[in-house]
């Protein structure tokens, strides 16, 4: 199946390009324009980020990490929980304050909040020192808006509903030196009841895969070692596409991309994680031995109303079989507590579950009633304190798993990349390992970048501590 083409033509970009220039030329010689950029939420927008900081940066920004100095404040929010977005408009509200300070500061939000109508309107009639609103669908055009809000100093907001569209070479100033997003696919067709993200992200549209392949080529030339290939759900990859090629062929080519660096994927979804997806993972030496596989409940009742489409049995299924082929495989998972209608003996199935797989880390949440989803219609039967007891009990069981995975690696040698410098005279390194455990490491900073064998020789809770196994660099 042809799709029709979403892709946002280039003289559309070059326009965007256009703008960064006449914005650019309203800066002064001498003149040192600075922007802030804060991010809410999701590797998703970290990236969108990315490309911000390469637009703000085209535009001739430079970047400050204190508010009160900055001429363009950009914040880029979340919308899947209340929590974040109460966050933001906590930070937006004290943001009043900054620019009494400093009147021509032009303050923006972006991002999936954004994107959901009545948040948008609290902006526009409670916020009146927003200057500039977009959602995630625009974000290429922000150059325009900028420019529309510095000439004609009126209030810009863009936050039409859309399916979503792909833009290919916008600028992008990462964040990291050694890791890096690259965004394959974009939006969510799954609509898990309790969830925004459809709503707010649009429709599934994966990037073509040769300027994928380009990118992580270019990302590997540049000097990058631990890649990450994003998507709402990656196991999705290319089914809009119709070029016969799937996530598992996708990850398999970027396998085969030359160079010595380290290969991670999310979100995958389990009703998609395919055998042939498993078998190249133990098959391609680039891909991490870890895998983030969101189970969000252990019952089947609550897992059919979240509209999970697979059961309890099946998942634990796929984990055998998975352990099967990498029998190391570090396995993380998201899971929400207090779903509308679960009750304490359905959330005590999921306590199980996390029992019979052993994660070696969870990301909990409370259930987070989002307007316009399925659930949020659901009526609840647990009061929010047994709600909150029940997580306590989640949380306290998950630590002394967590826990039990970390005392074994003691003595073990693994693979590590060192990535920065720790505030500890003993262990000046930070290392992650290729299932991204967090090492404190002894050495010197000329190590930082490459890959090592490591000897862990003890454990806290949240960190292991080791040293280099050999002088010589893992190939
Ligand atoms: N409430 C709580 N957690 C949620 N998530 C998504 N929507 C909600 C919600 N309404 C969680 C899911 C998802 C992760 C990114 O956020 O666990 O996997
Ligand atoms: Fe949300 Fe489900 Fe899509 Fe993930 S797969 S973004 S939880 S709707």
């Amino acid at each position: 199946m042809e799709r029709k083409n979403i892709v946002v033509p280039q003289e559309a970009l070059d326009e965007q390009m256009e703008y960064c220039r006449r914005v650019r030329s309203f800066i002064a010689p001498g003149e040192n324009p600075l922007a802030f950029v804060d991010t809410y939420g999701c590797q998703q927008n970290e990236a969108d980020s990315e490309q911000i900081r390469g637009l703000l940066q085209e535009m001739g920004y430079d970047f400050t990490e204190d508010e009160s100095e900055a001429d363009v404040i950009v914040i880029n929010t979340c919308a899947v929980r209340e929590h974040a977005e109460m966050r933001v408009l906590g930070n937006v509200g004290a943001l009043t304050h900054t620019k009494k300070k400093k009147p021509d500061q032009v303050i923006c939000l972006c991002g999936c909040a954004m994107q959901e109508p009545h948040m948008a309107e609290k902006i526009r009639r409670s916020f009146r020192h927003v200057d500039l609103v977009f959602g995630p669908h625009v974000l290429w055009k922000f150059p325009q808006f900028l420019f529309e809000v510095l000439t004609r100093k009126k209030r810009v907001f863009s936050t039409d509903p859309c399916d979503g569209n792909i833009v290919e070479g916008l600028p992008v100033v990462r964040q990291g030196k050694l890791k890096a997003w690259v965004s394959i696919m974009y939006g969510c067709n799954n609509f898990c009841s309790y969830c925004i993200v459809p709503y707010v992200r649009g429709r599934e549209r994966s990037r073509d895969p040769q300027r994928i392949l380009d990118e992580v080529r270019q990302l590997v030339e540049e000097g990058y070692k631990d890649i990450t290939l994003l998507g709402q759900n990656v196991n999705s990859y290319g089914k809009d596409l119709g070029l016969n090629m799937d996530f598992a062929d996708l990850l398999k080519a970027c396998n085969d991309i030359p160079g010595e660096f380290l290969l991670r994927f999310m979100t995958s979804h389990p009703k998609d994680a395919t055998q042939k997806l498993f078998e190249t993972m133990a098959s391609c030496e680039k891909v991490a031995a870890s895998l983030h596989l969101p189970v969000q409940a252990g019952n089947d009742r609550i897992l059919k109303v979240m509209n999970r489409h697979y059961t309890r049995a099946e998942y634990l299924d796929q984990i055998r079989r998975l352990r099967e082929l990498i029998p190391d495989i570090v396995l993380t998972s998201d899971i929400i507590v207090g779903f509308p209608g679960e009750t304490t003996e359905e959330f005590e199935d999921t306590l199980s579950l996390i029992e019979e797989v052993g994660y070696d880390s969870l990301f909990t949440f409370i259930y987070s009633r989002r307007e316009g989803t399925p659930a949020a219609k659901m009526p609840d039967v647990l009061t929010k304190e047994e709600i909150s007891a029940n997580f306590q009990r989640l949380v306290a069981r998950q630590n002394e798993i967590s826990a039990q995975k970390h005392a074994a690696y003691v003595g073990k040698i693994v693979r590590v990349l060192v990535d920065g410098t720790a505030d500890d005279p003993e262990f000046p390194l930070t290392a992650r390992t290729d299932g991204g455990r967090l090492v404190h490491l002894k050495g010197d900073e000329q190590l930082i970048g490459g890959f090592y064998p490591c000897k862990i020789t003890h454990a806290s809770n949240w960190t292991l501590f080791g040293e280099i196994a050999a002088e010589k660099e893992v190939h």
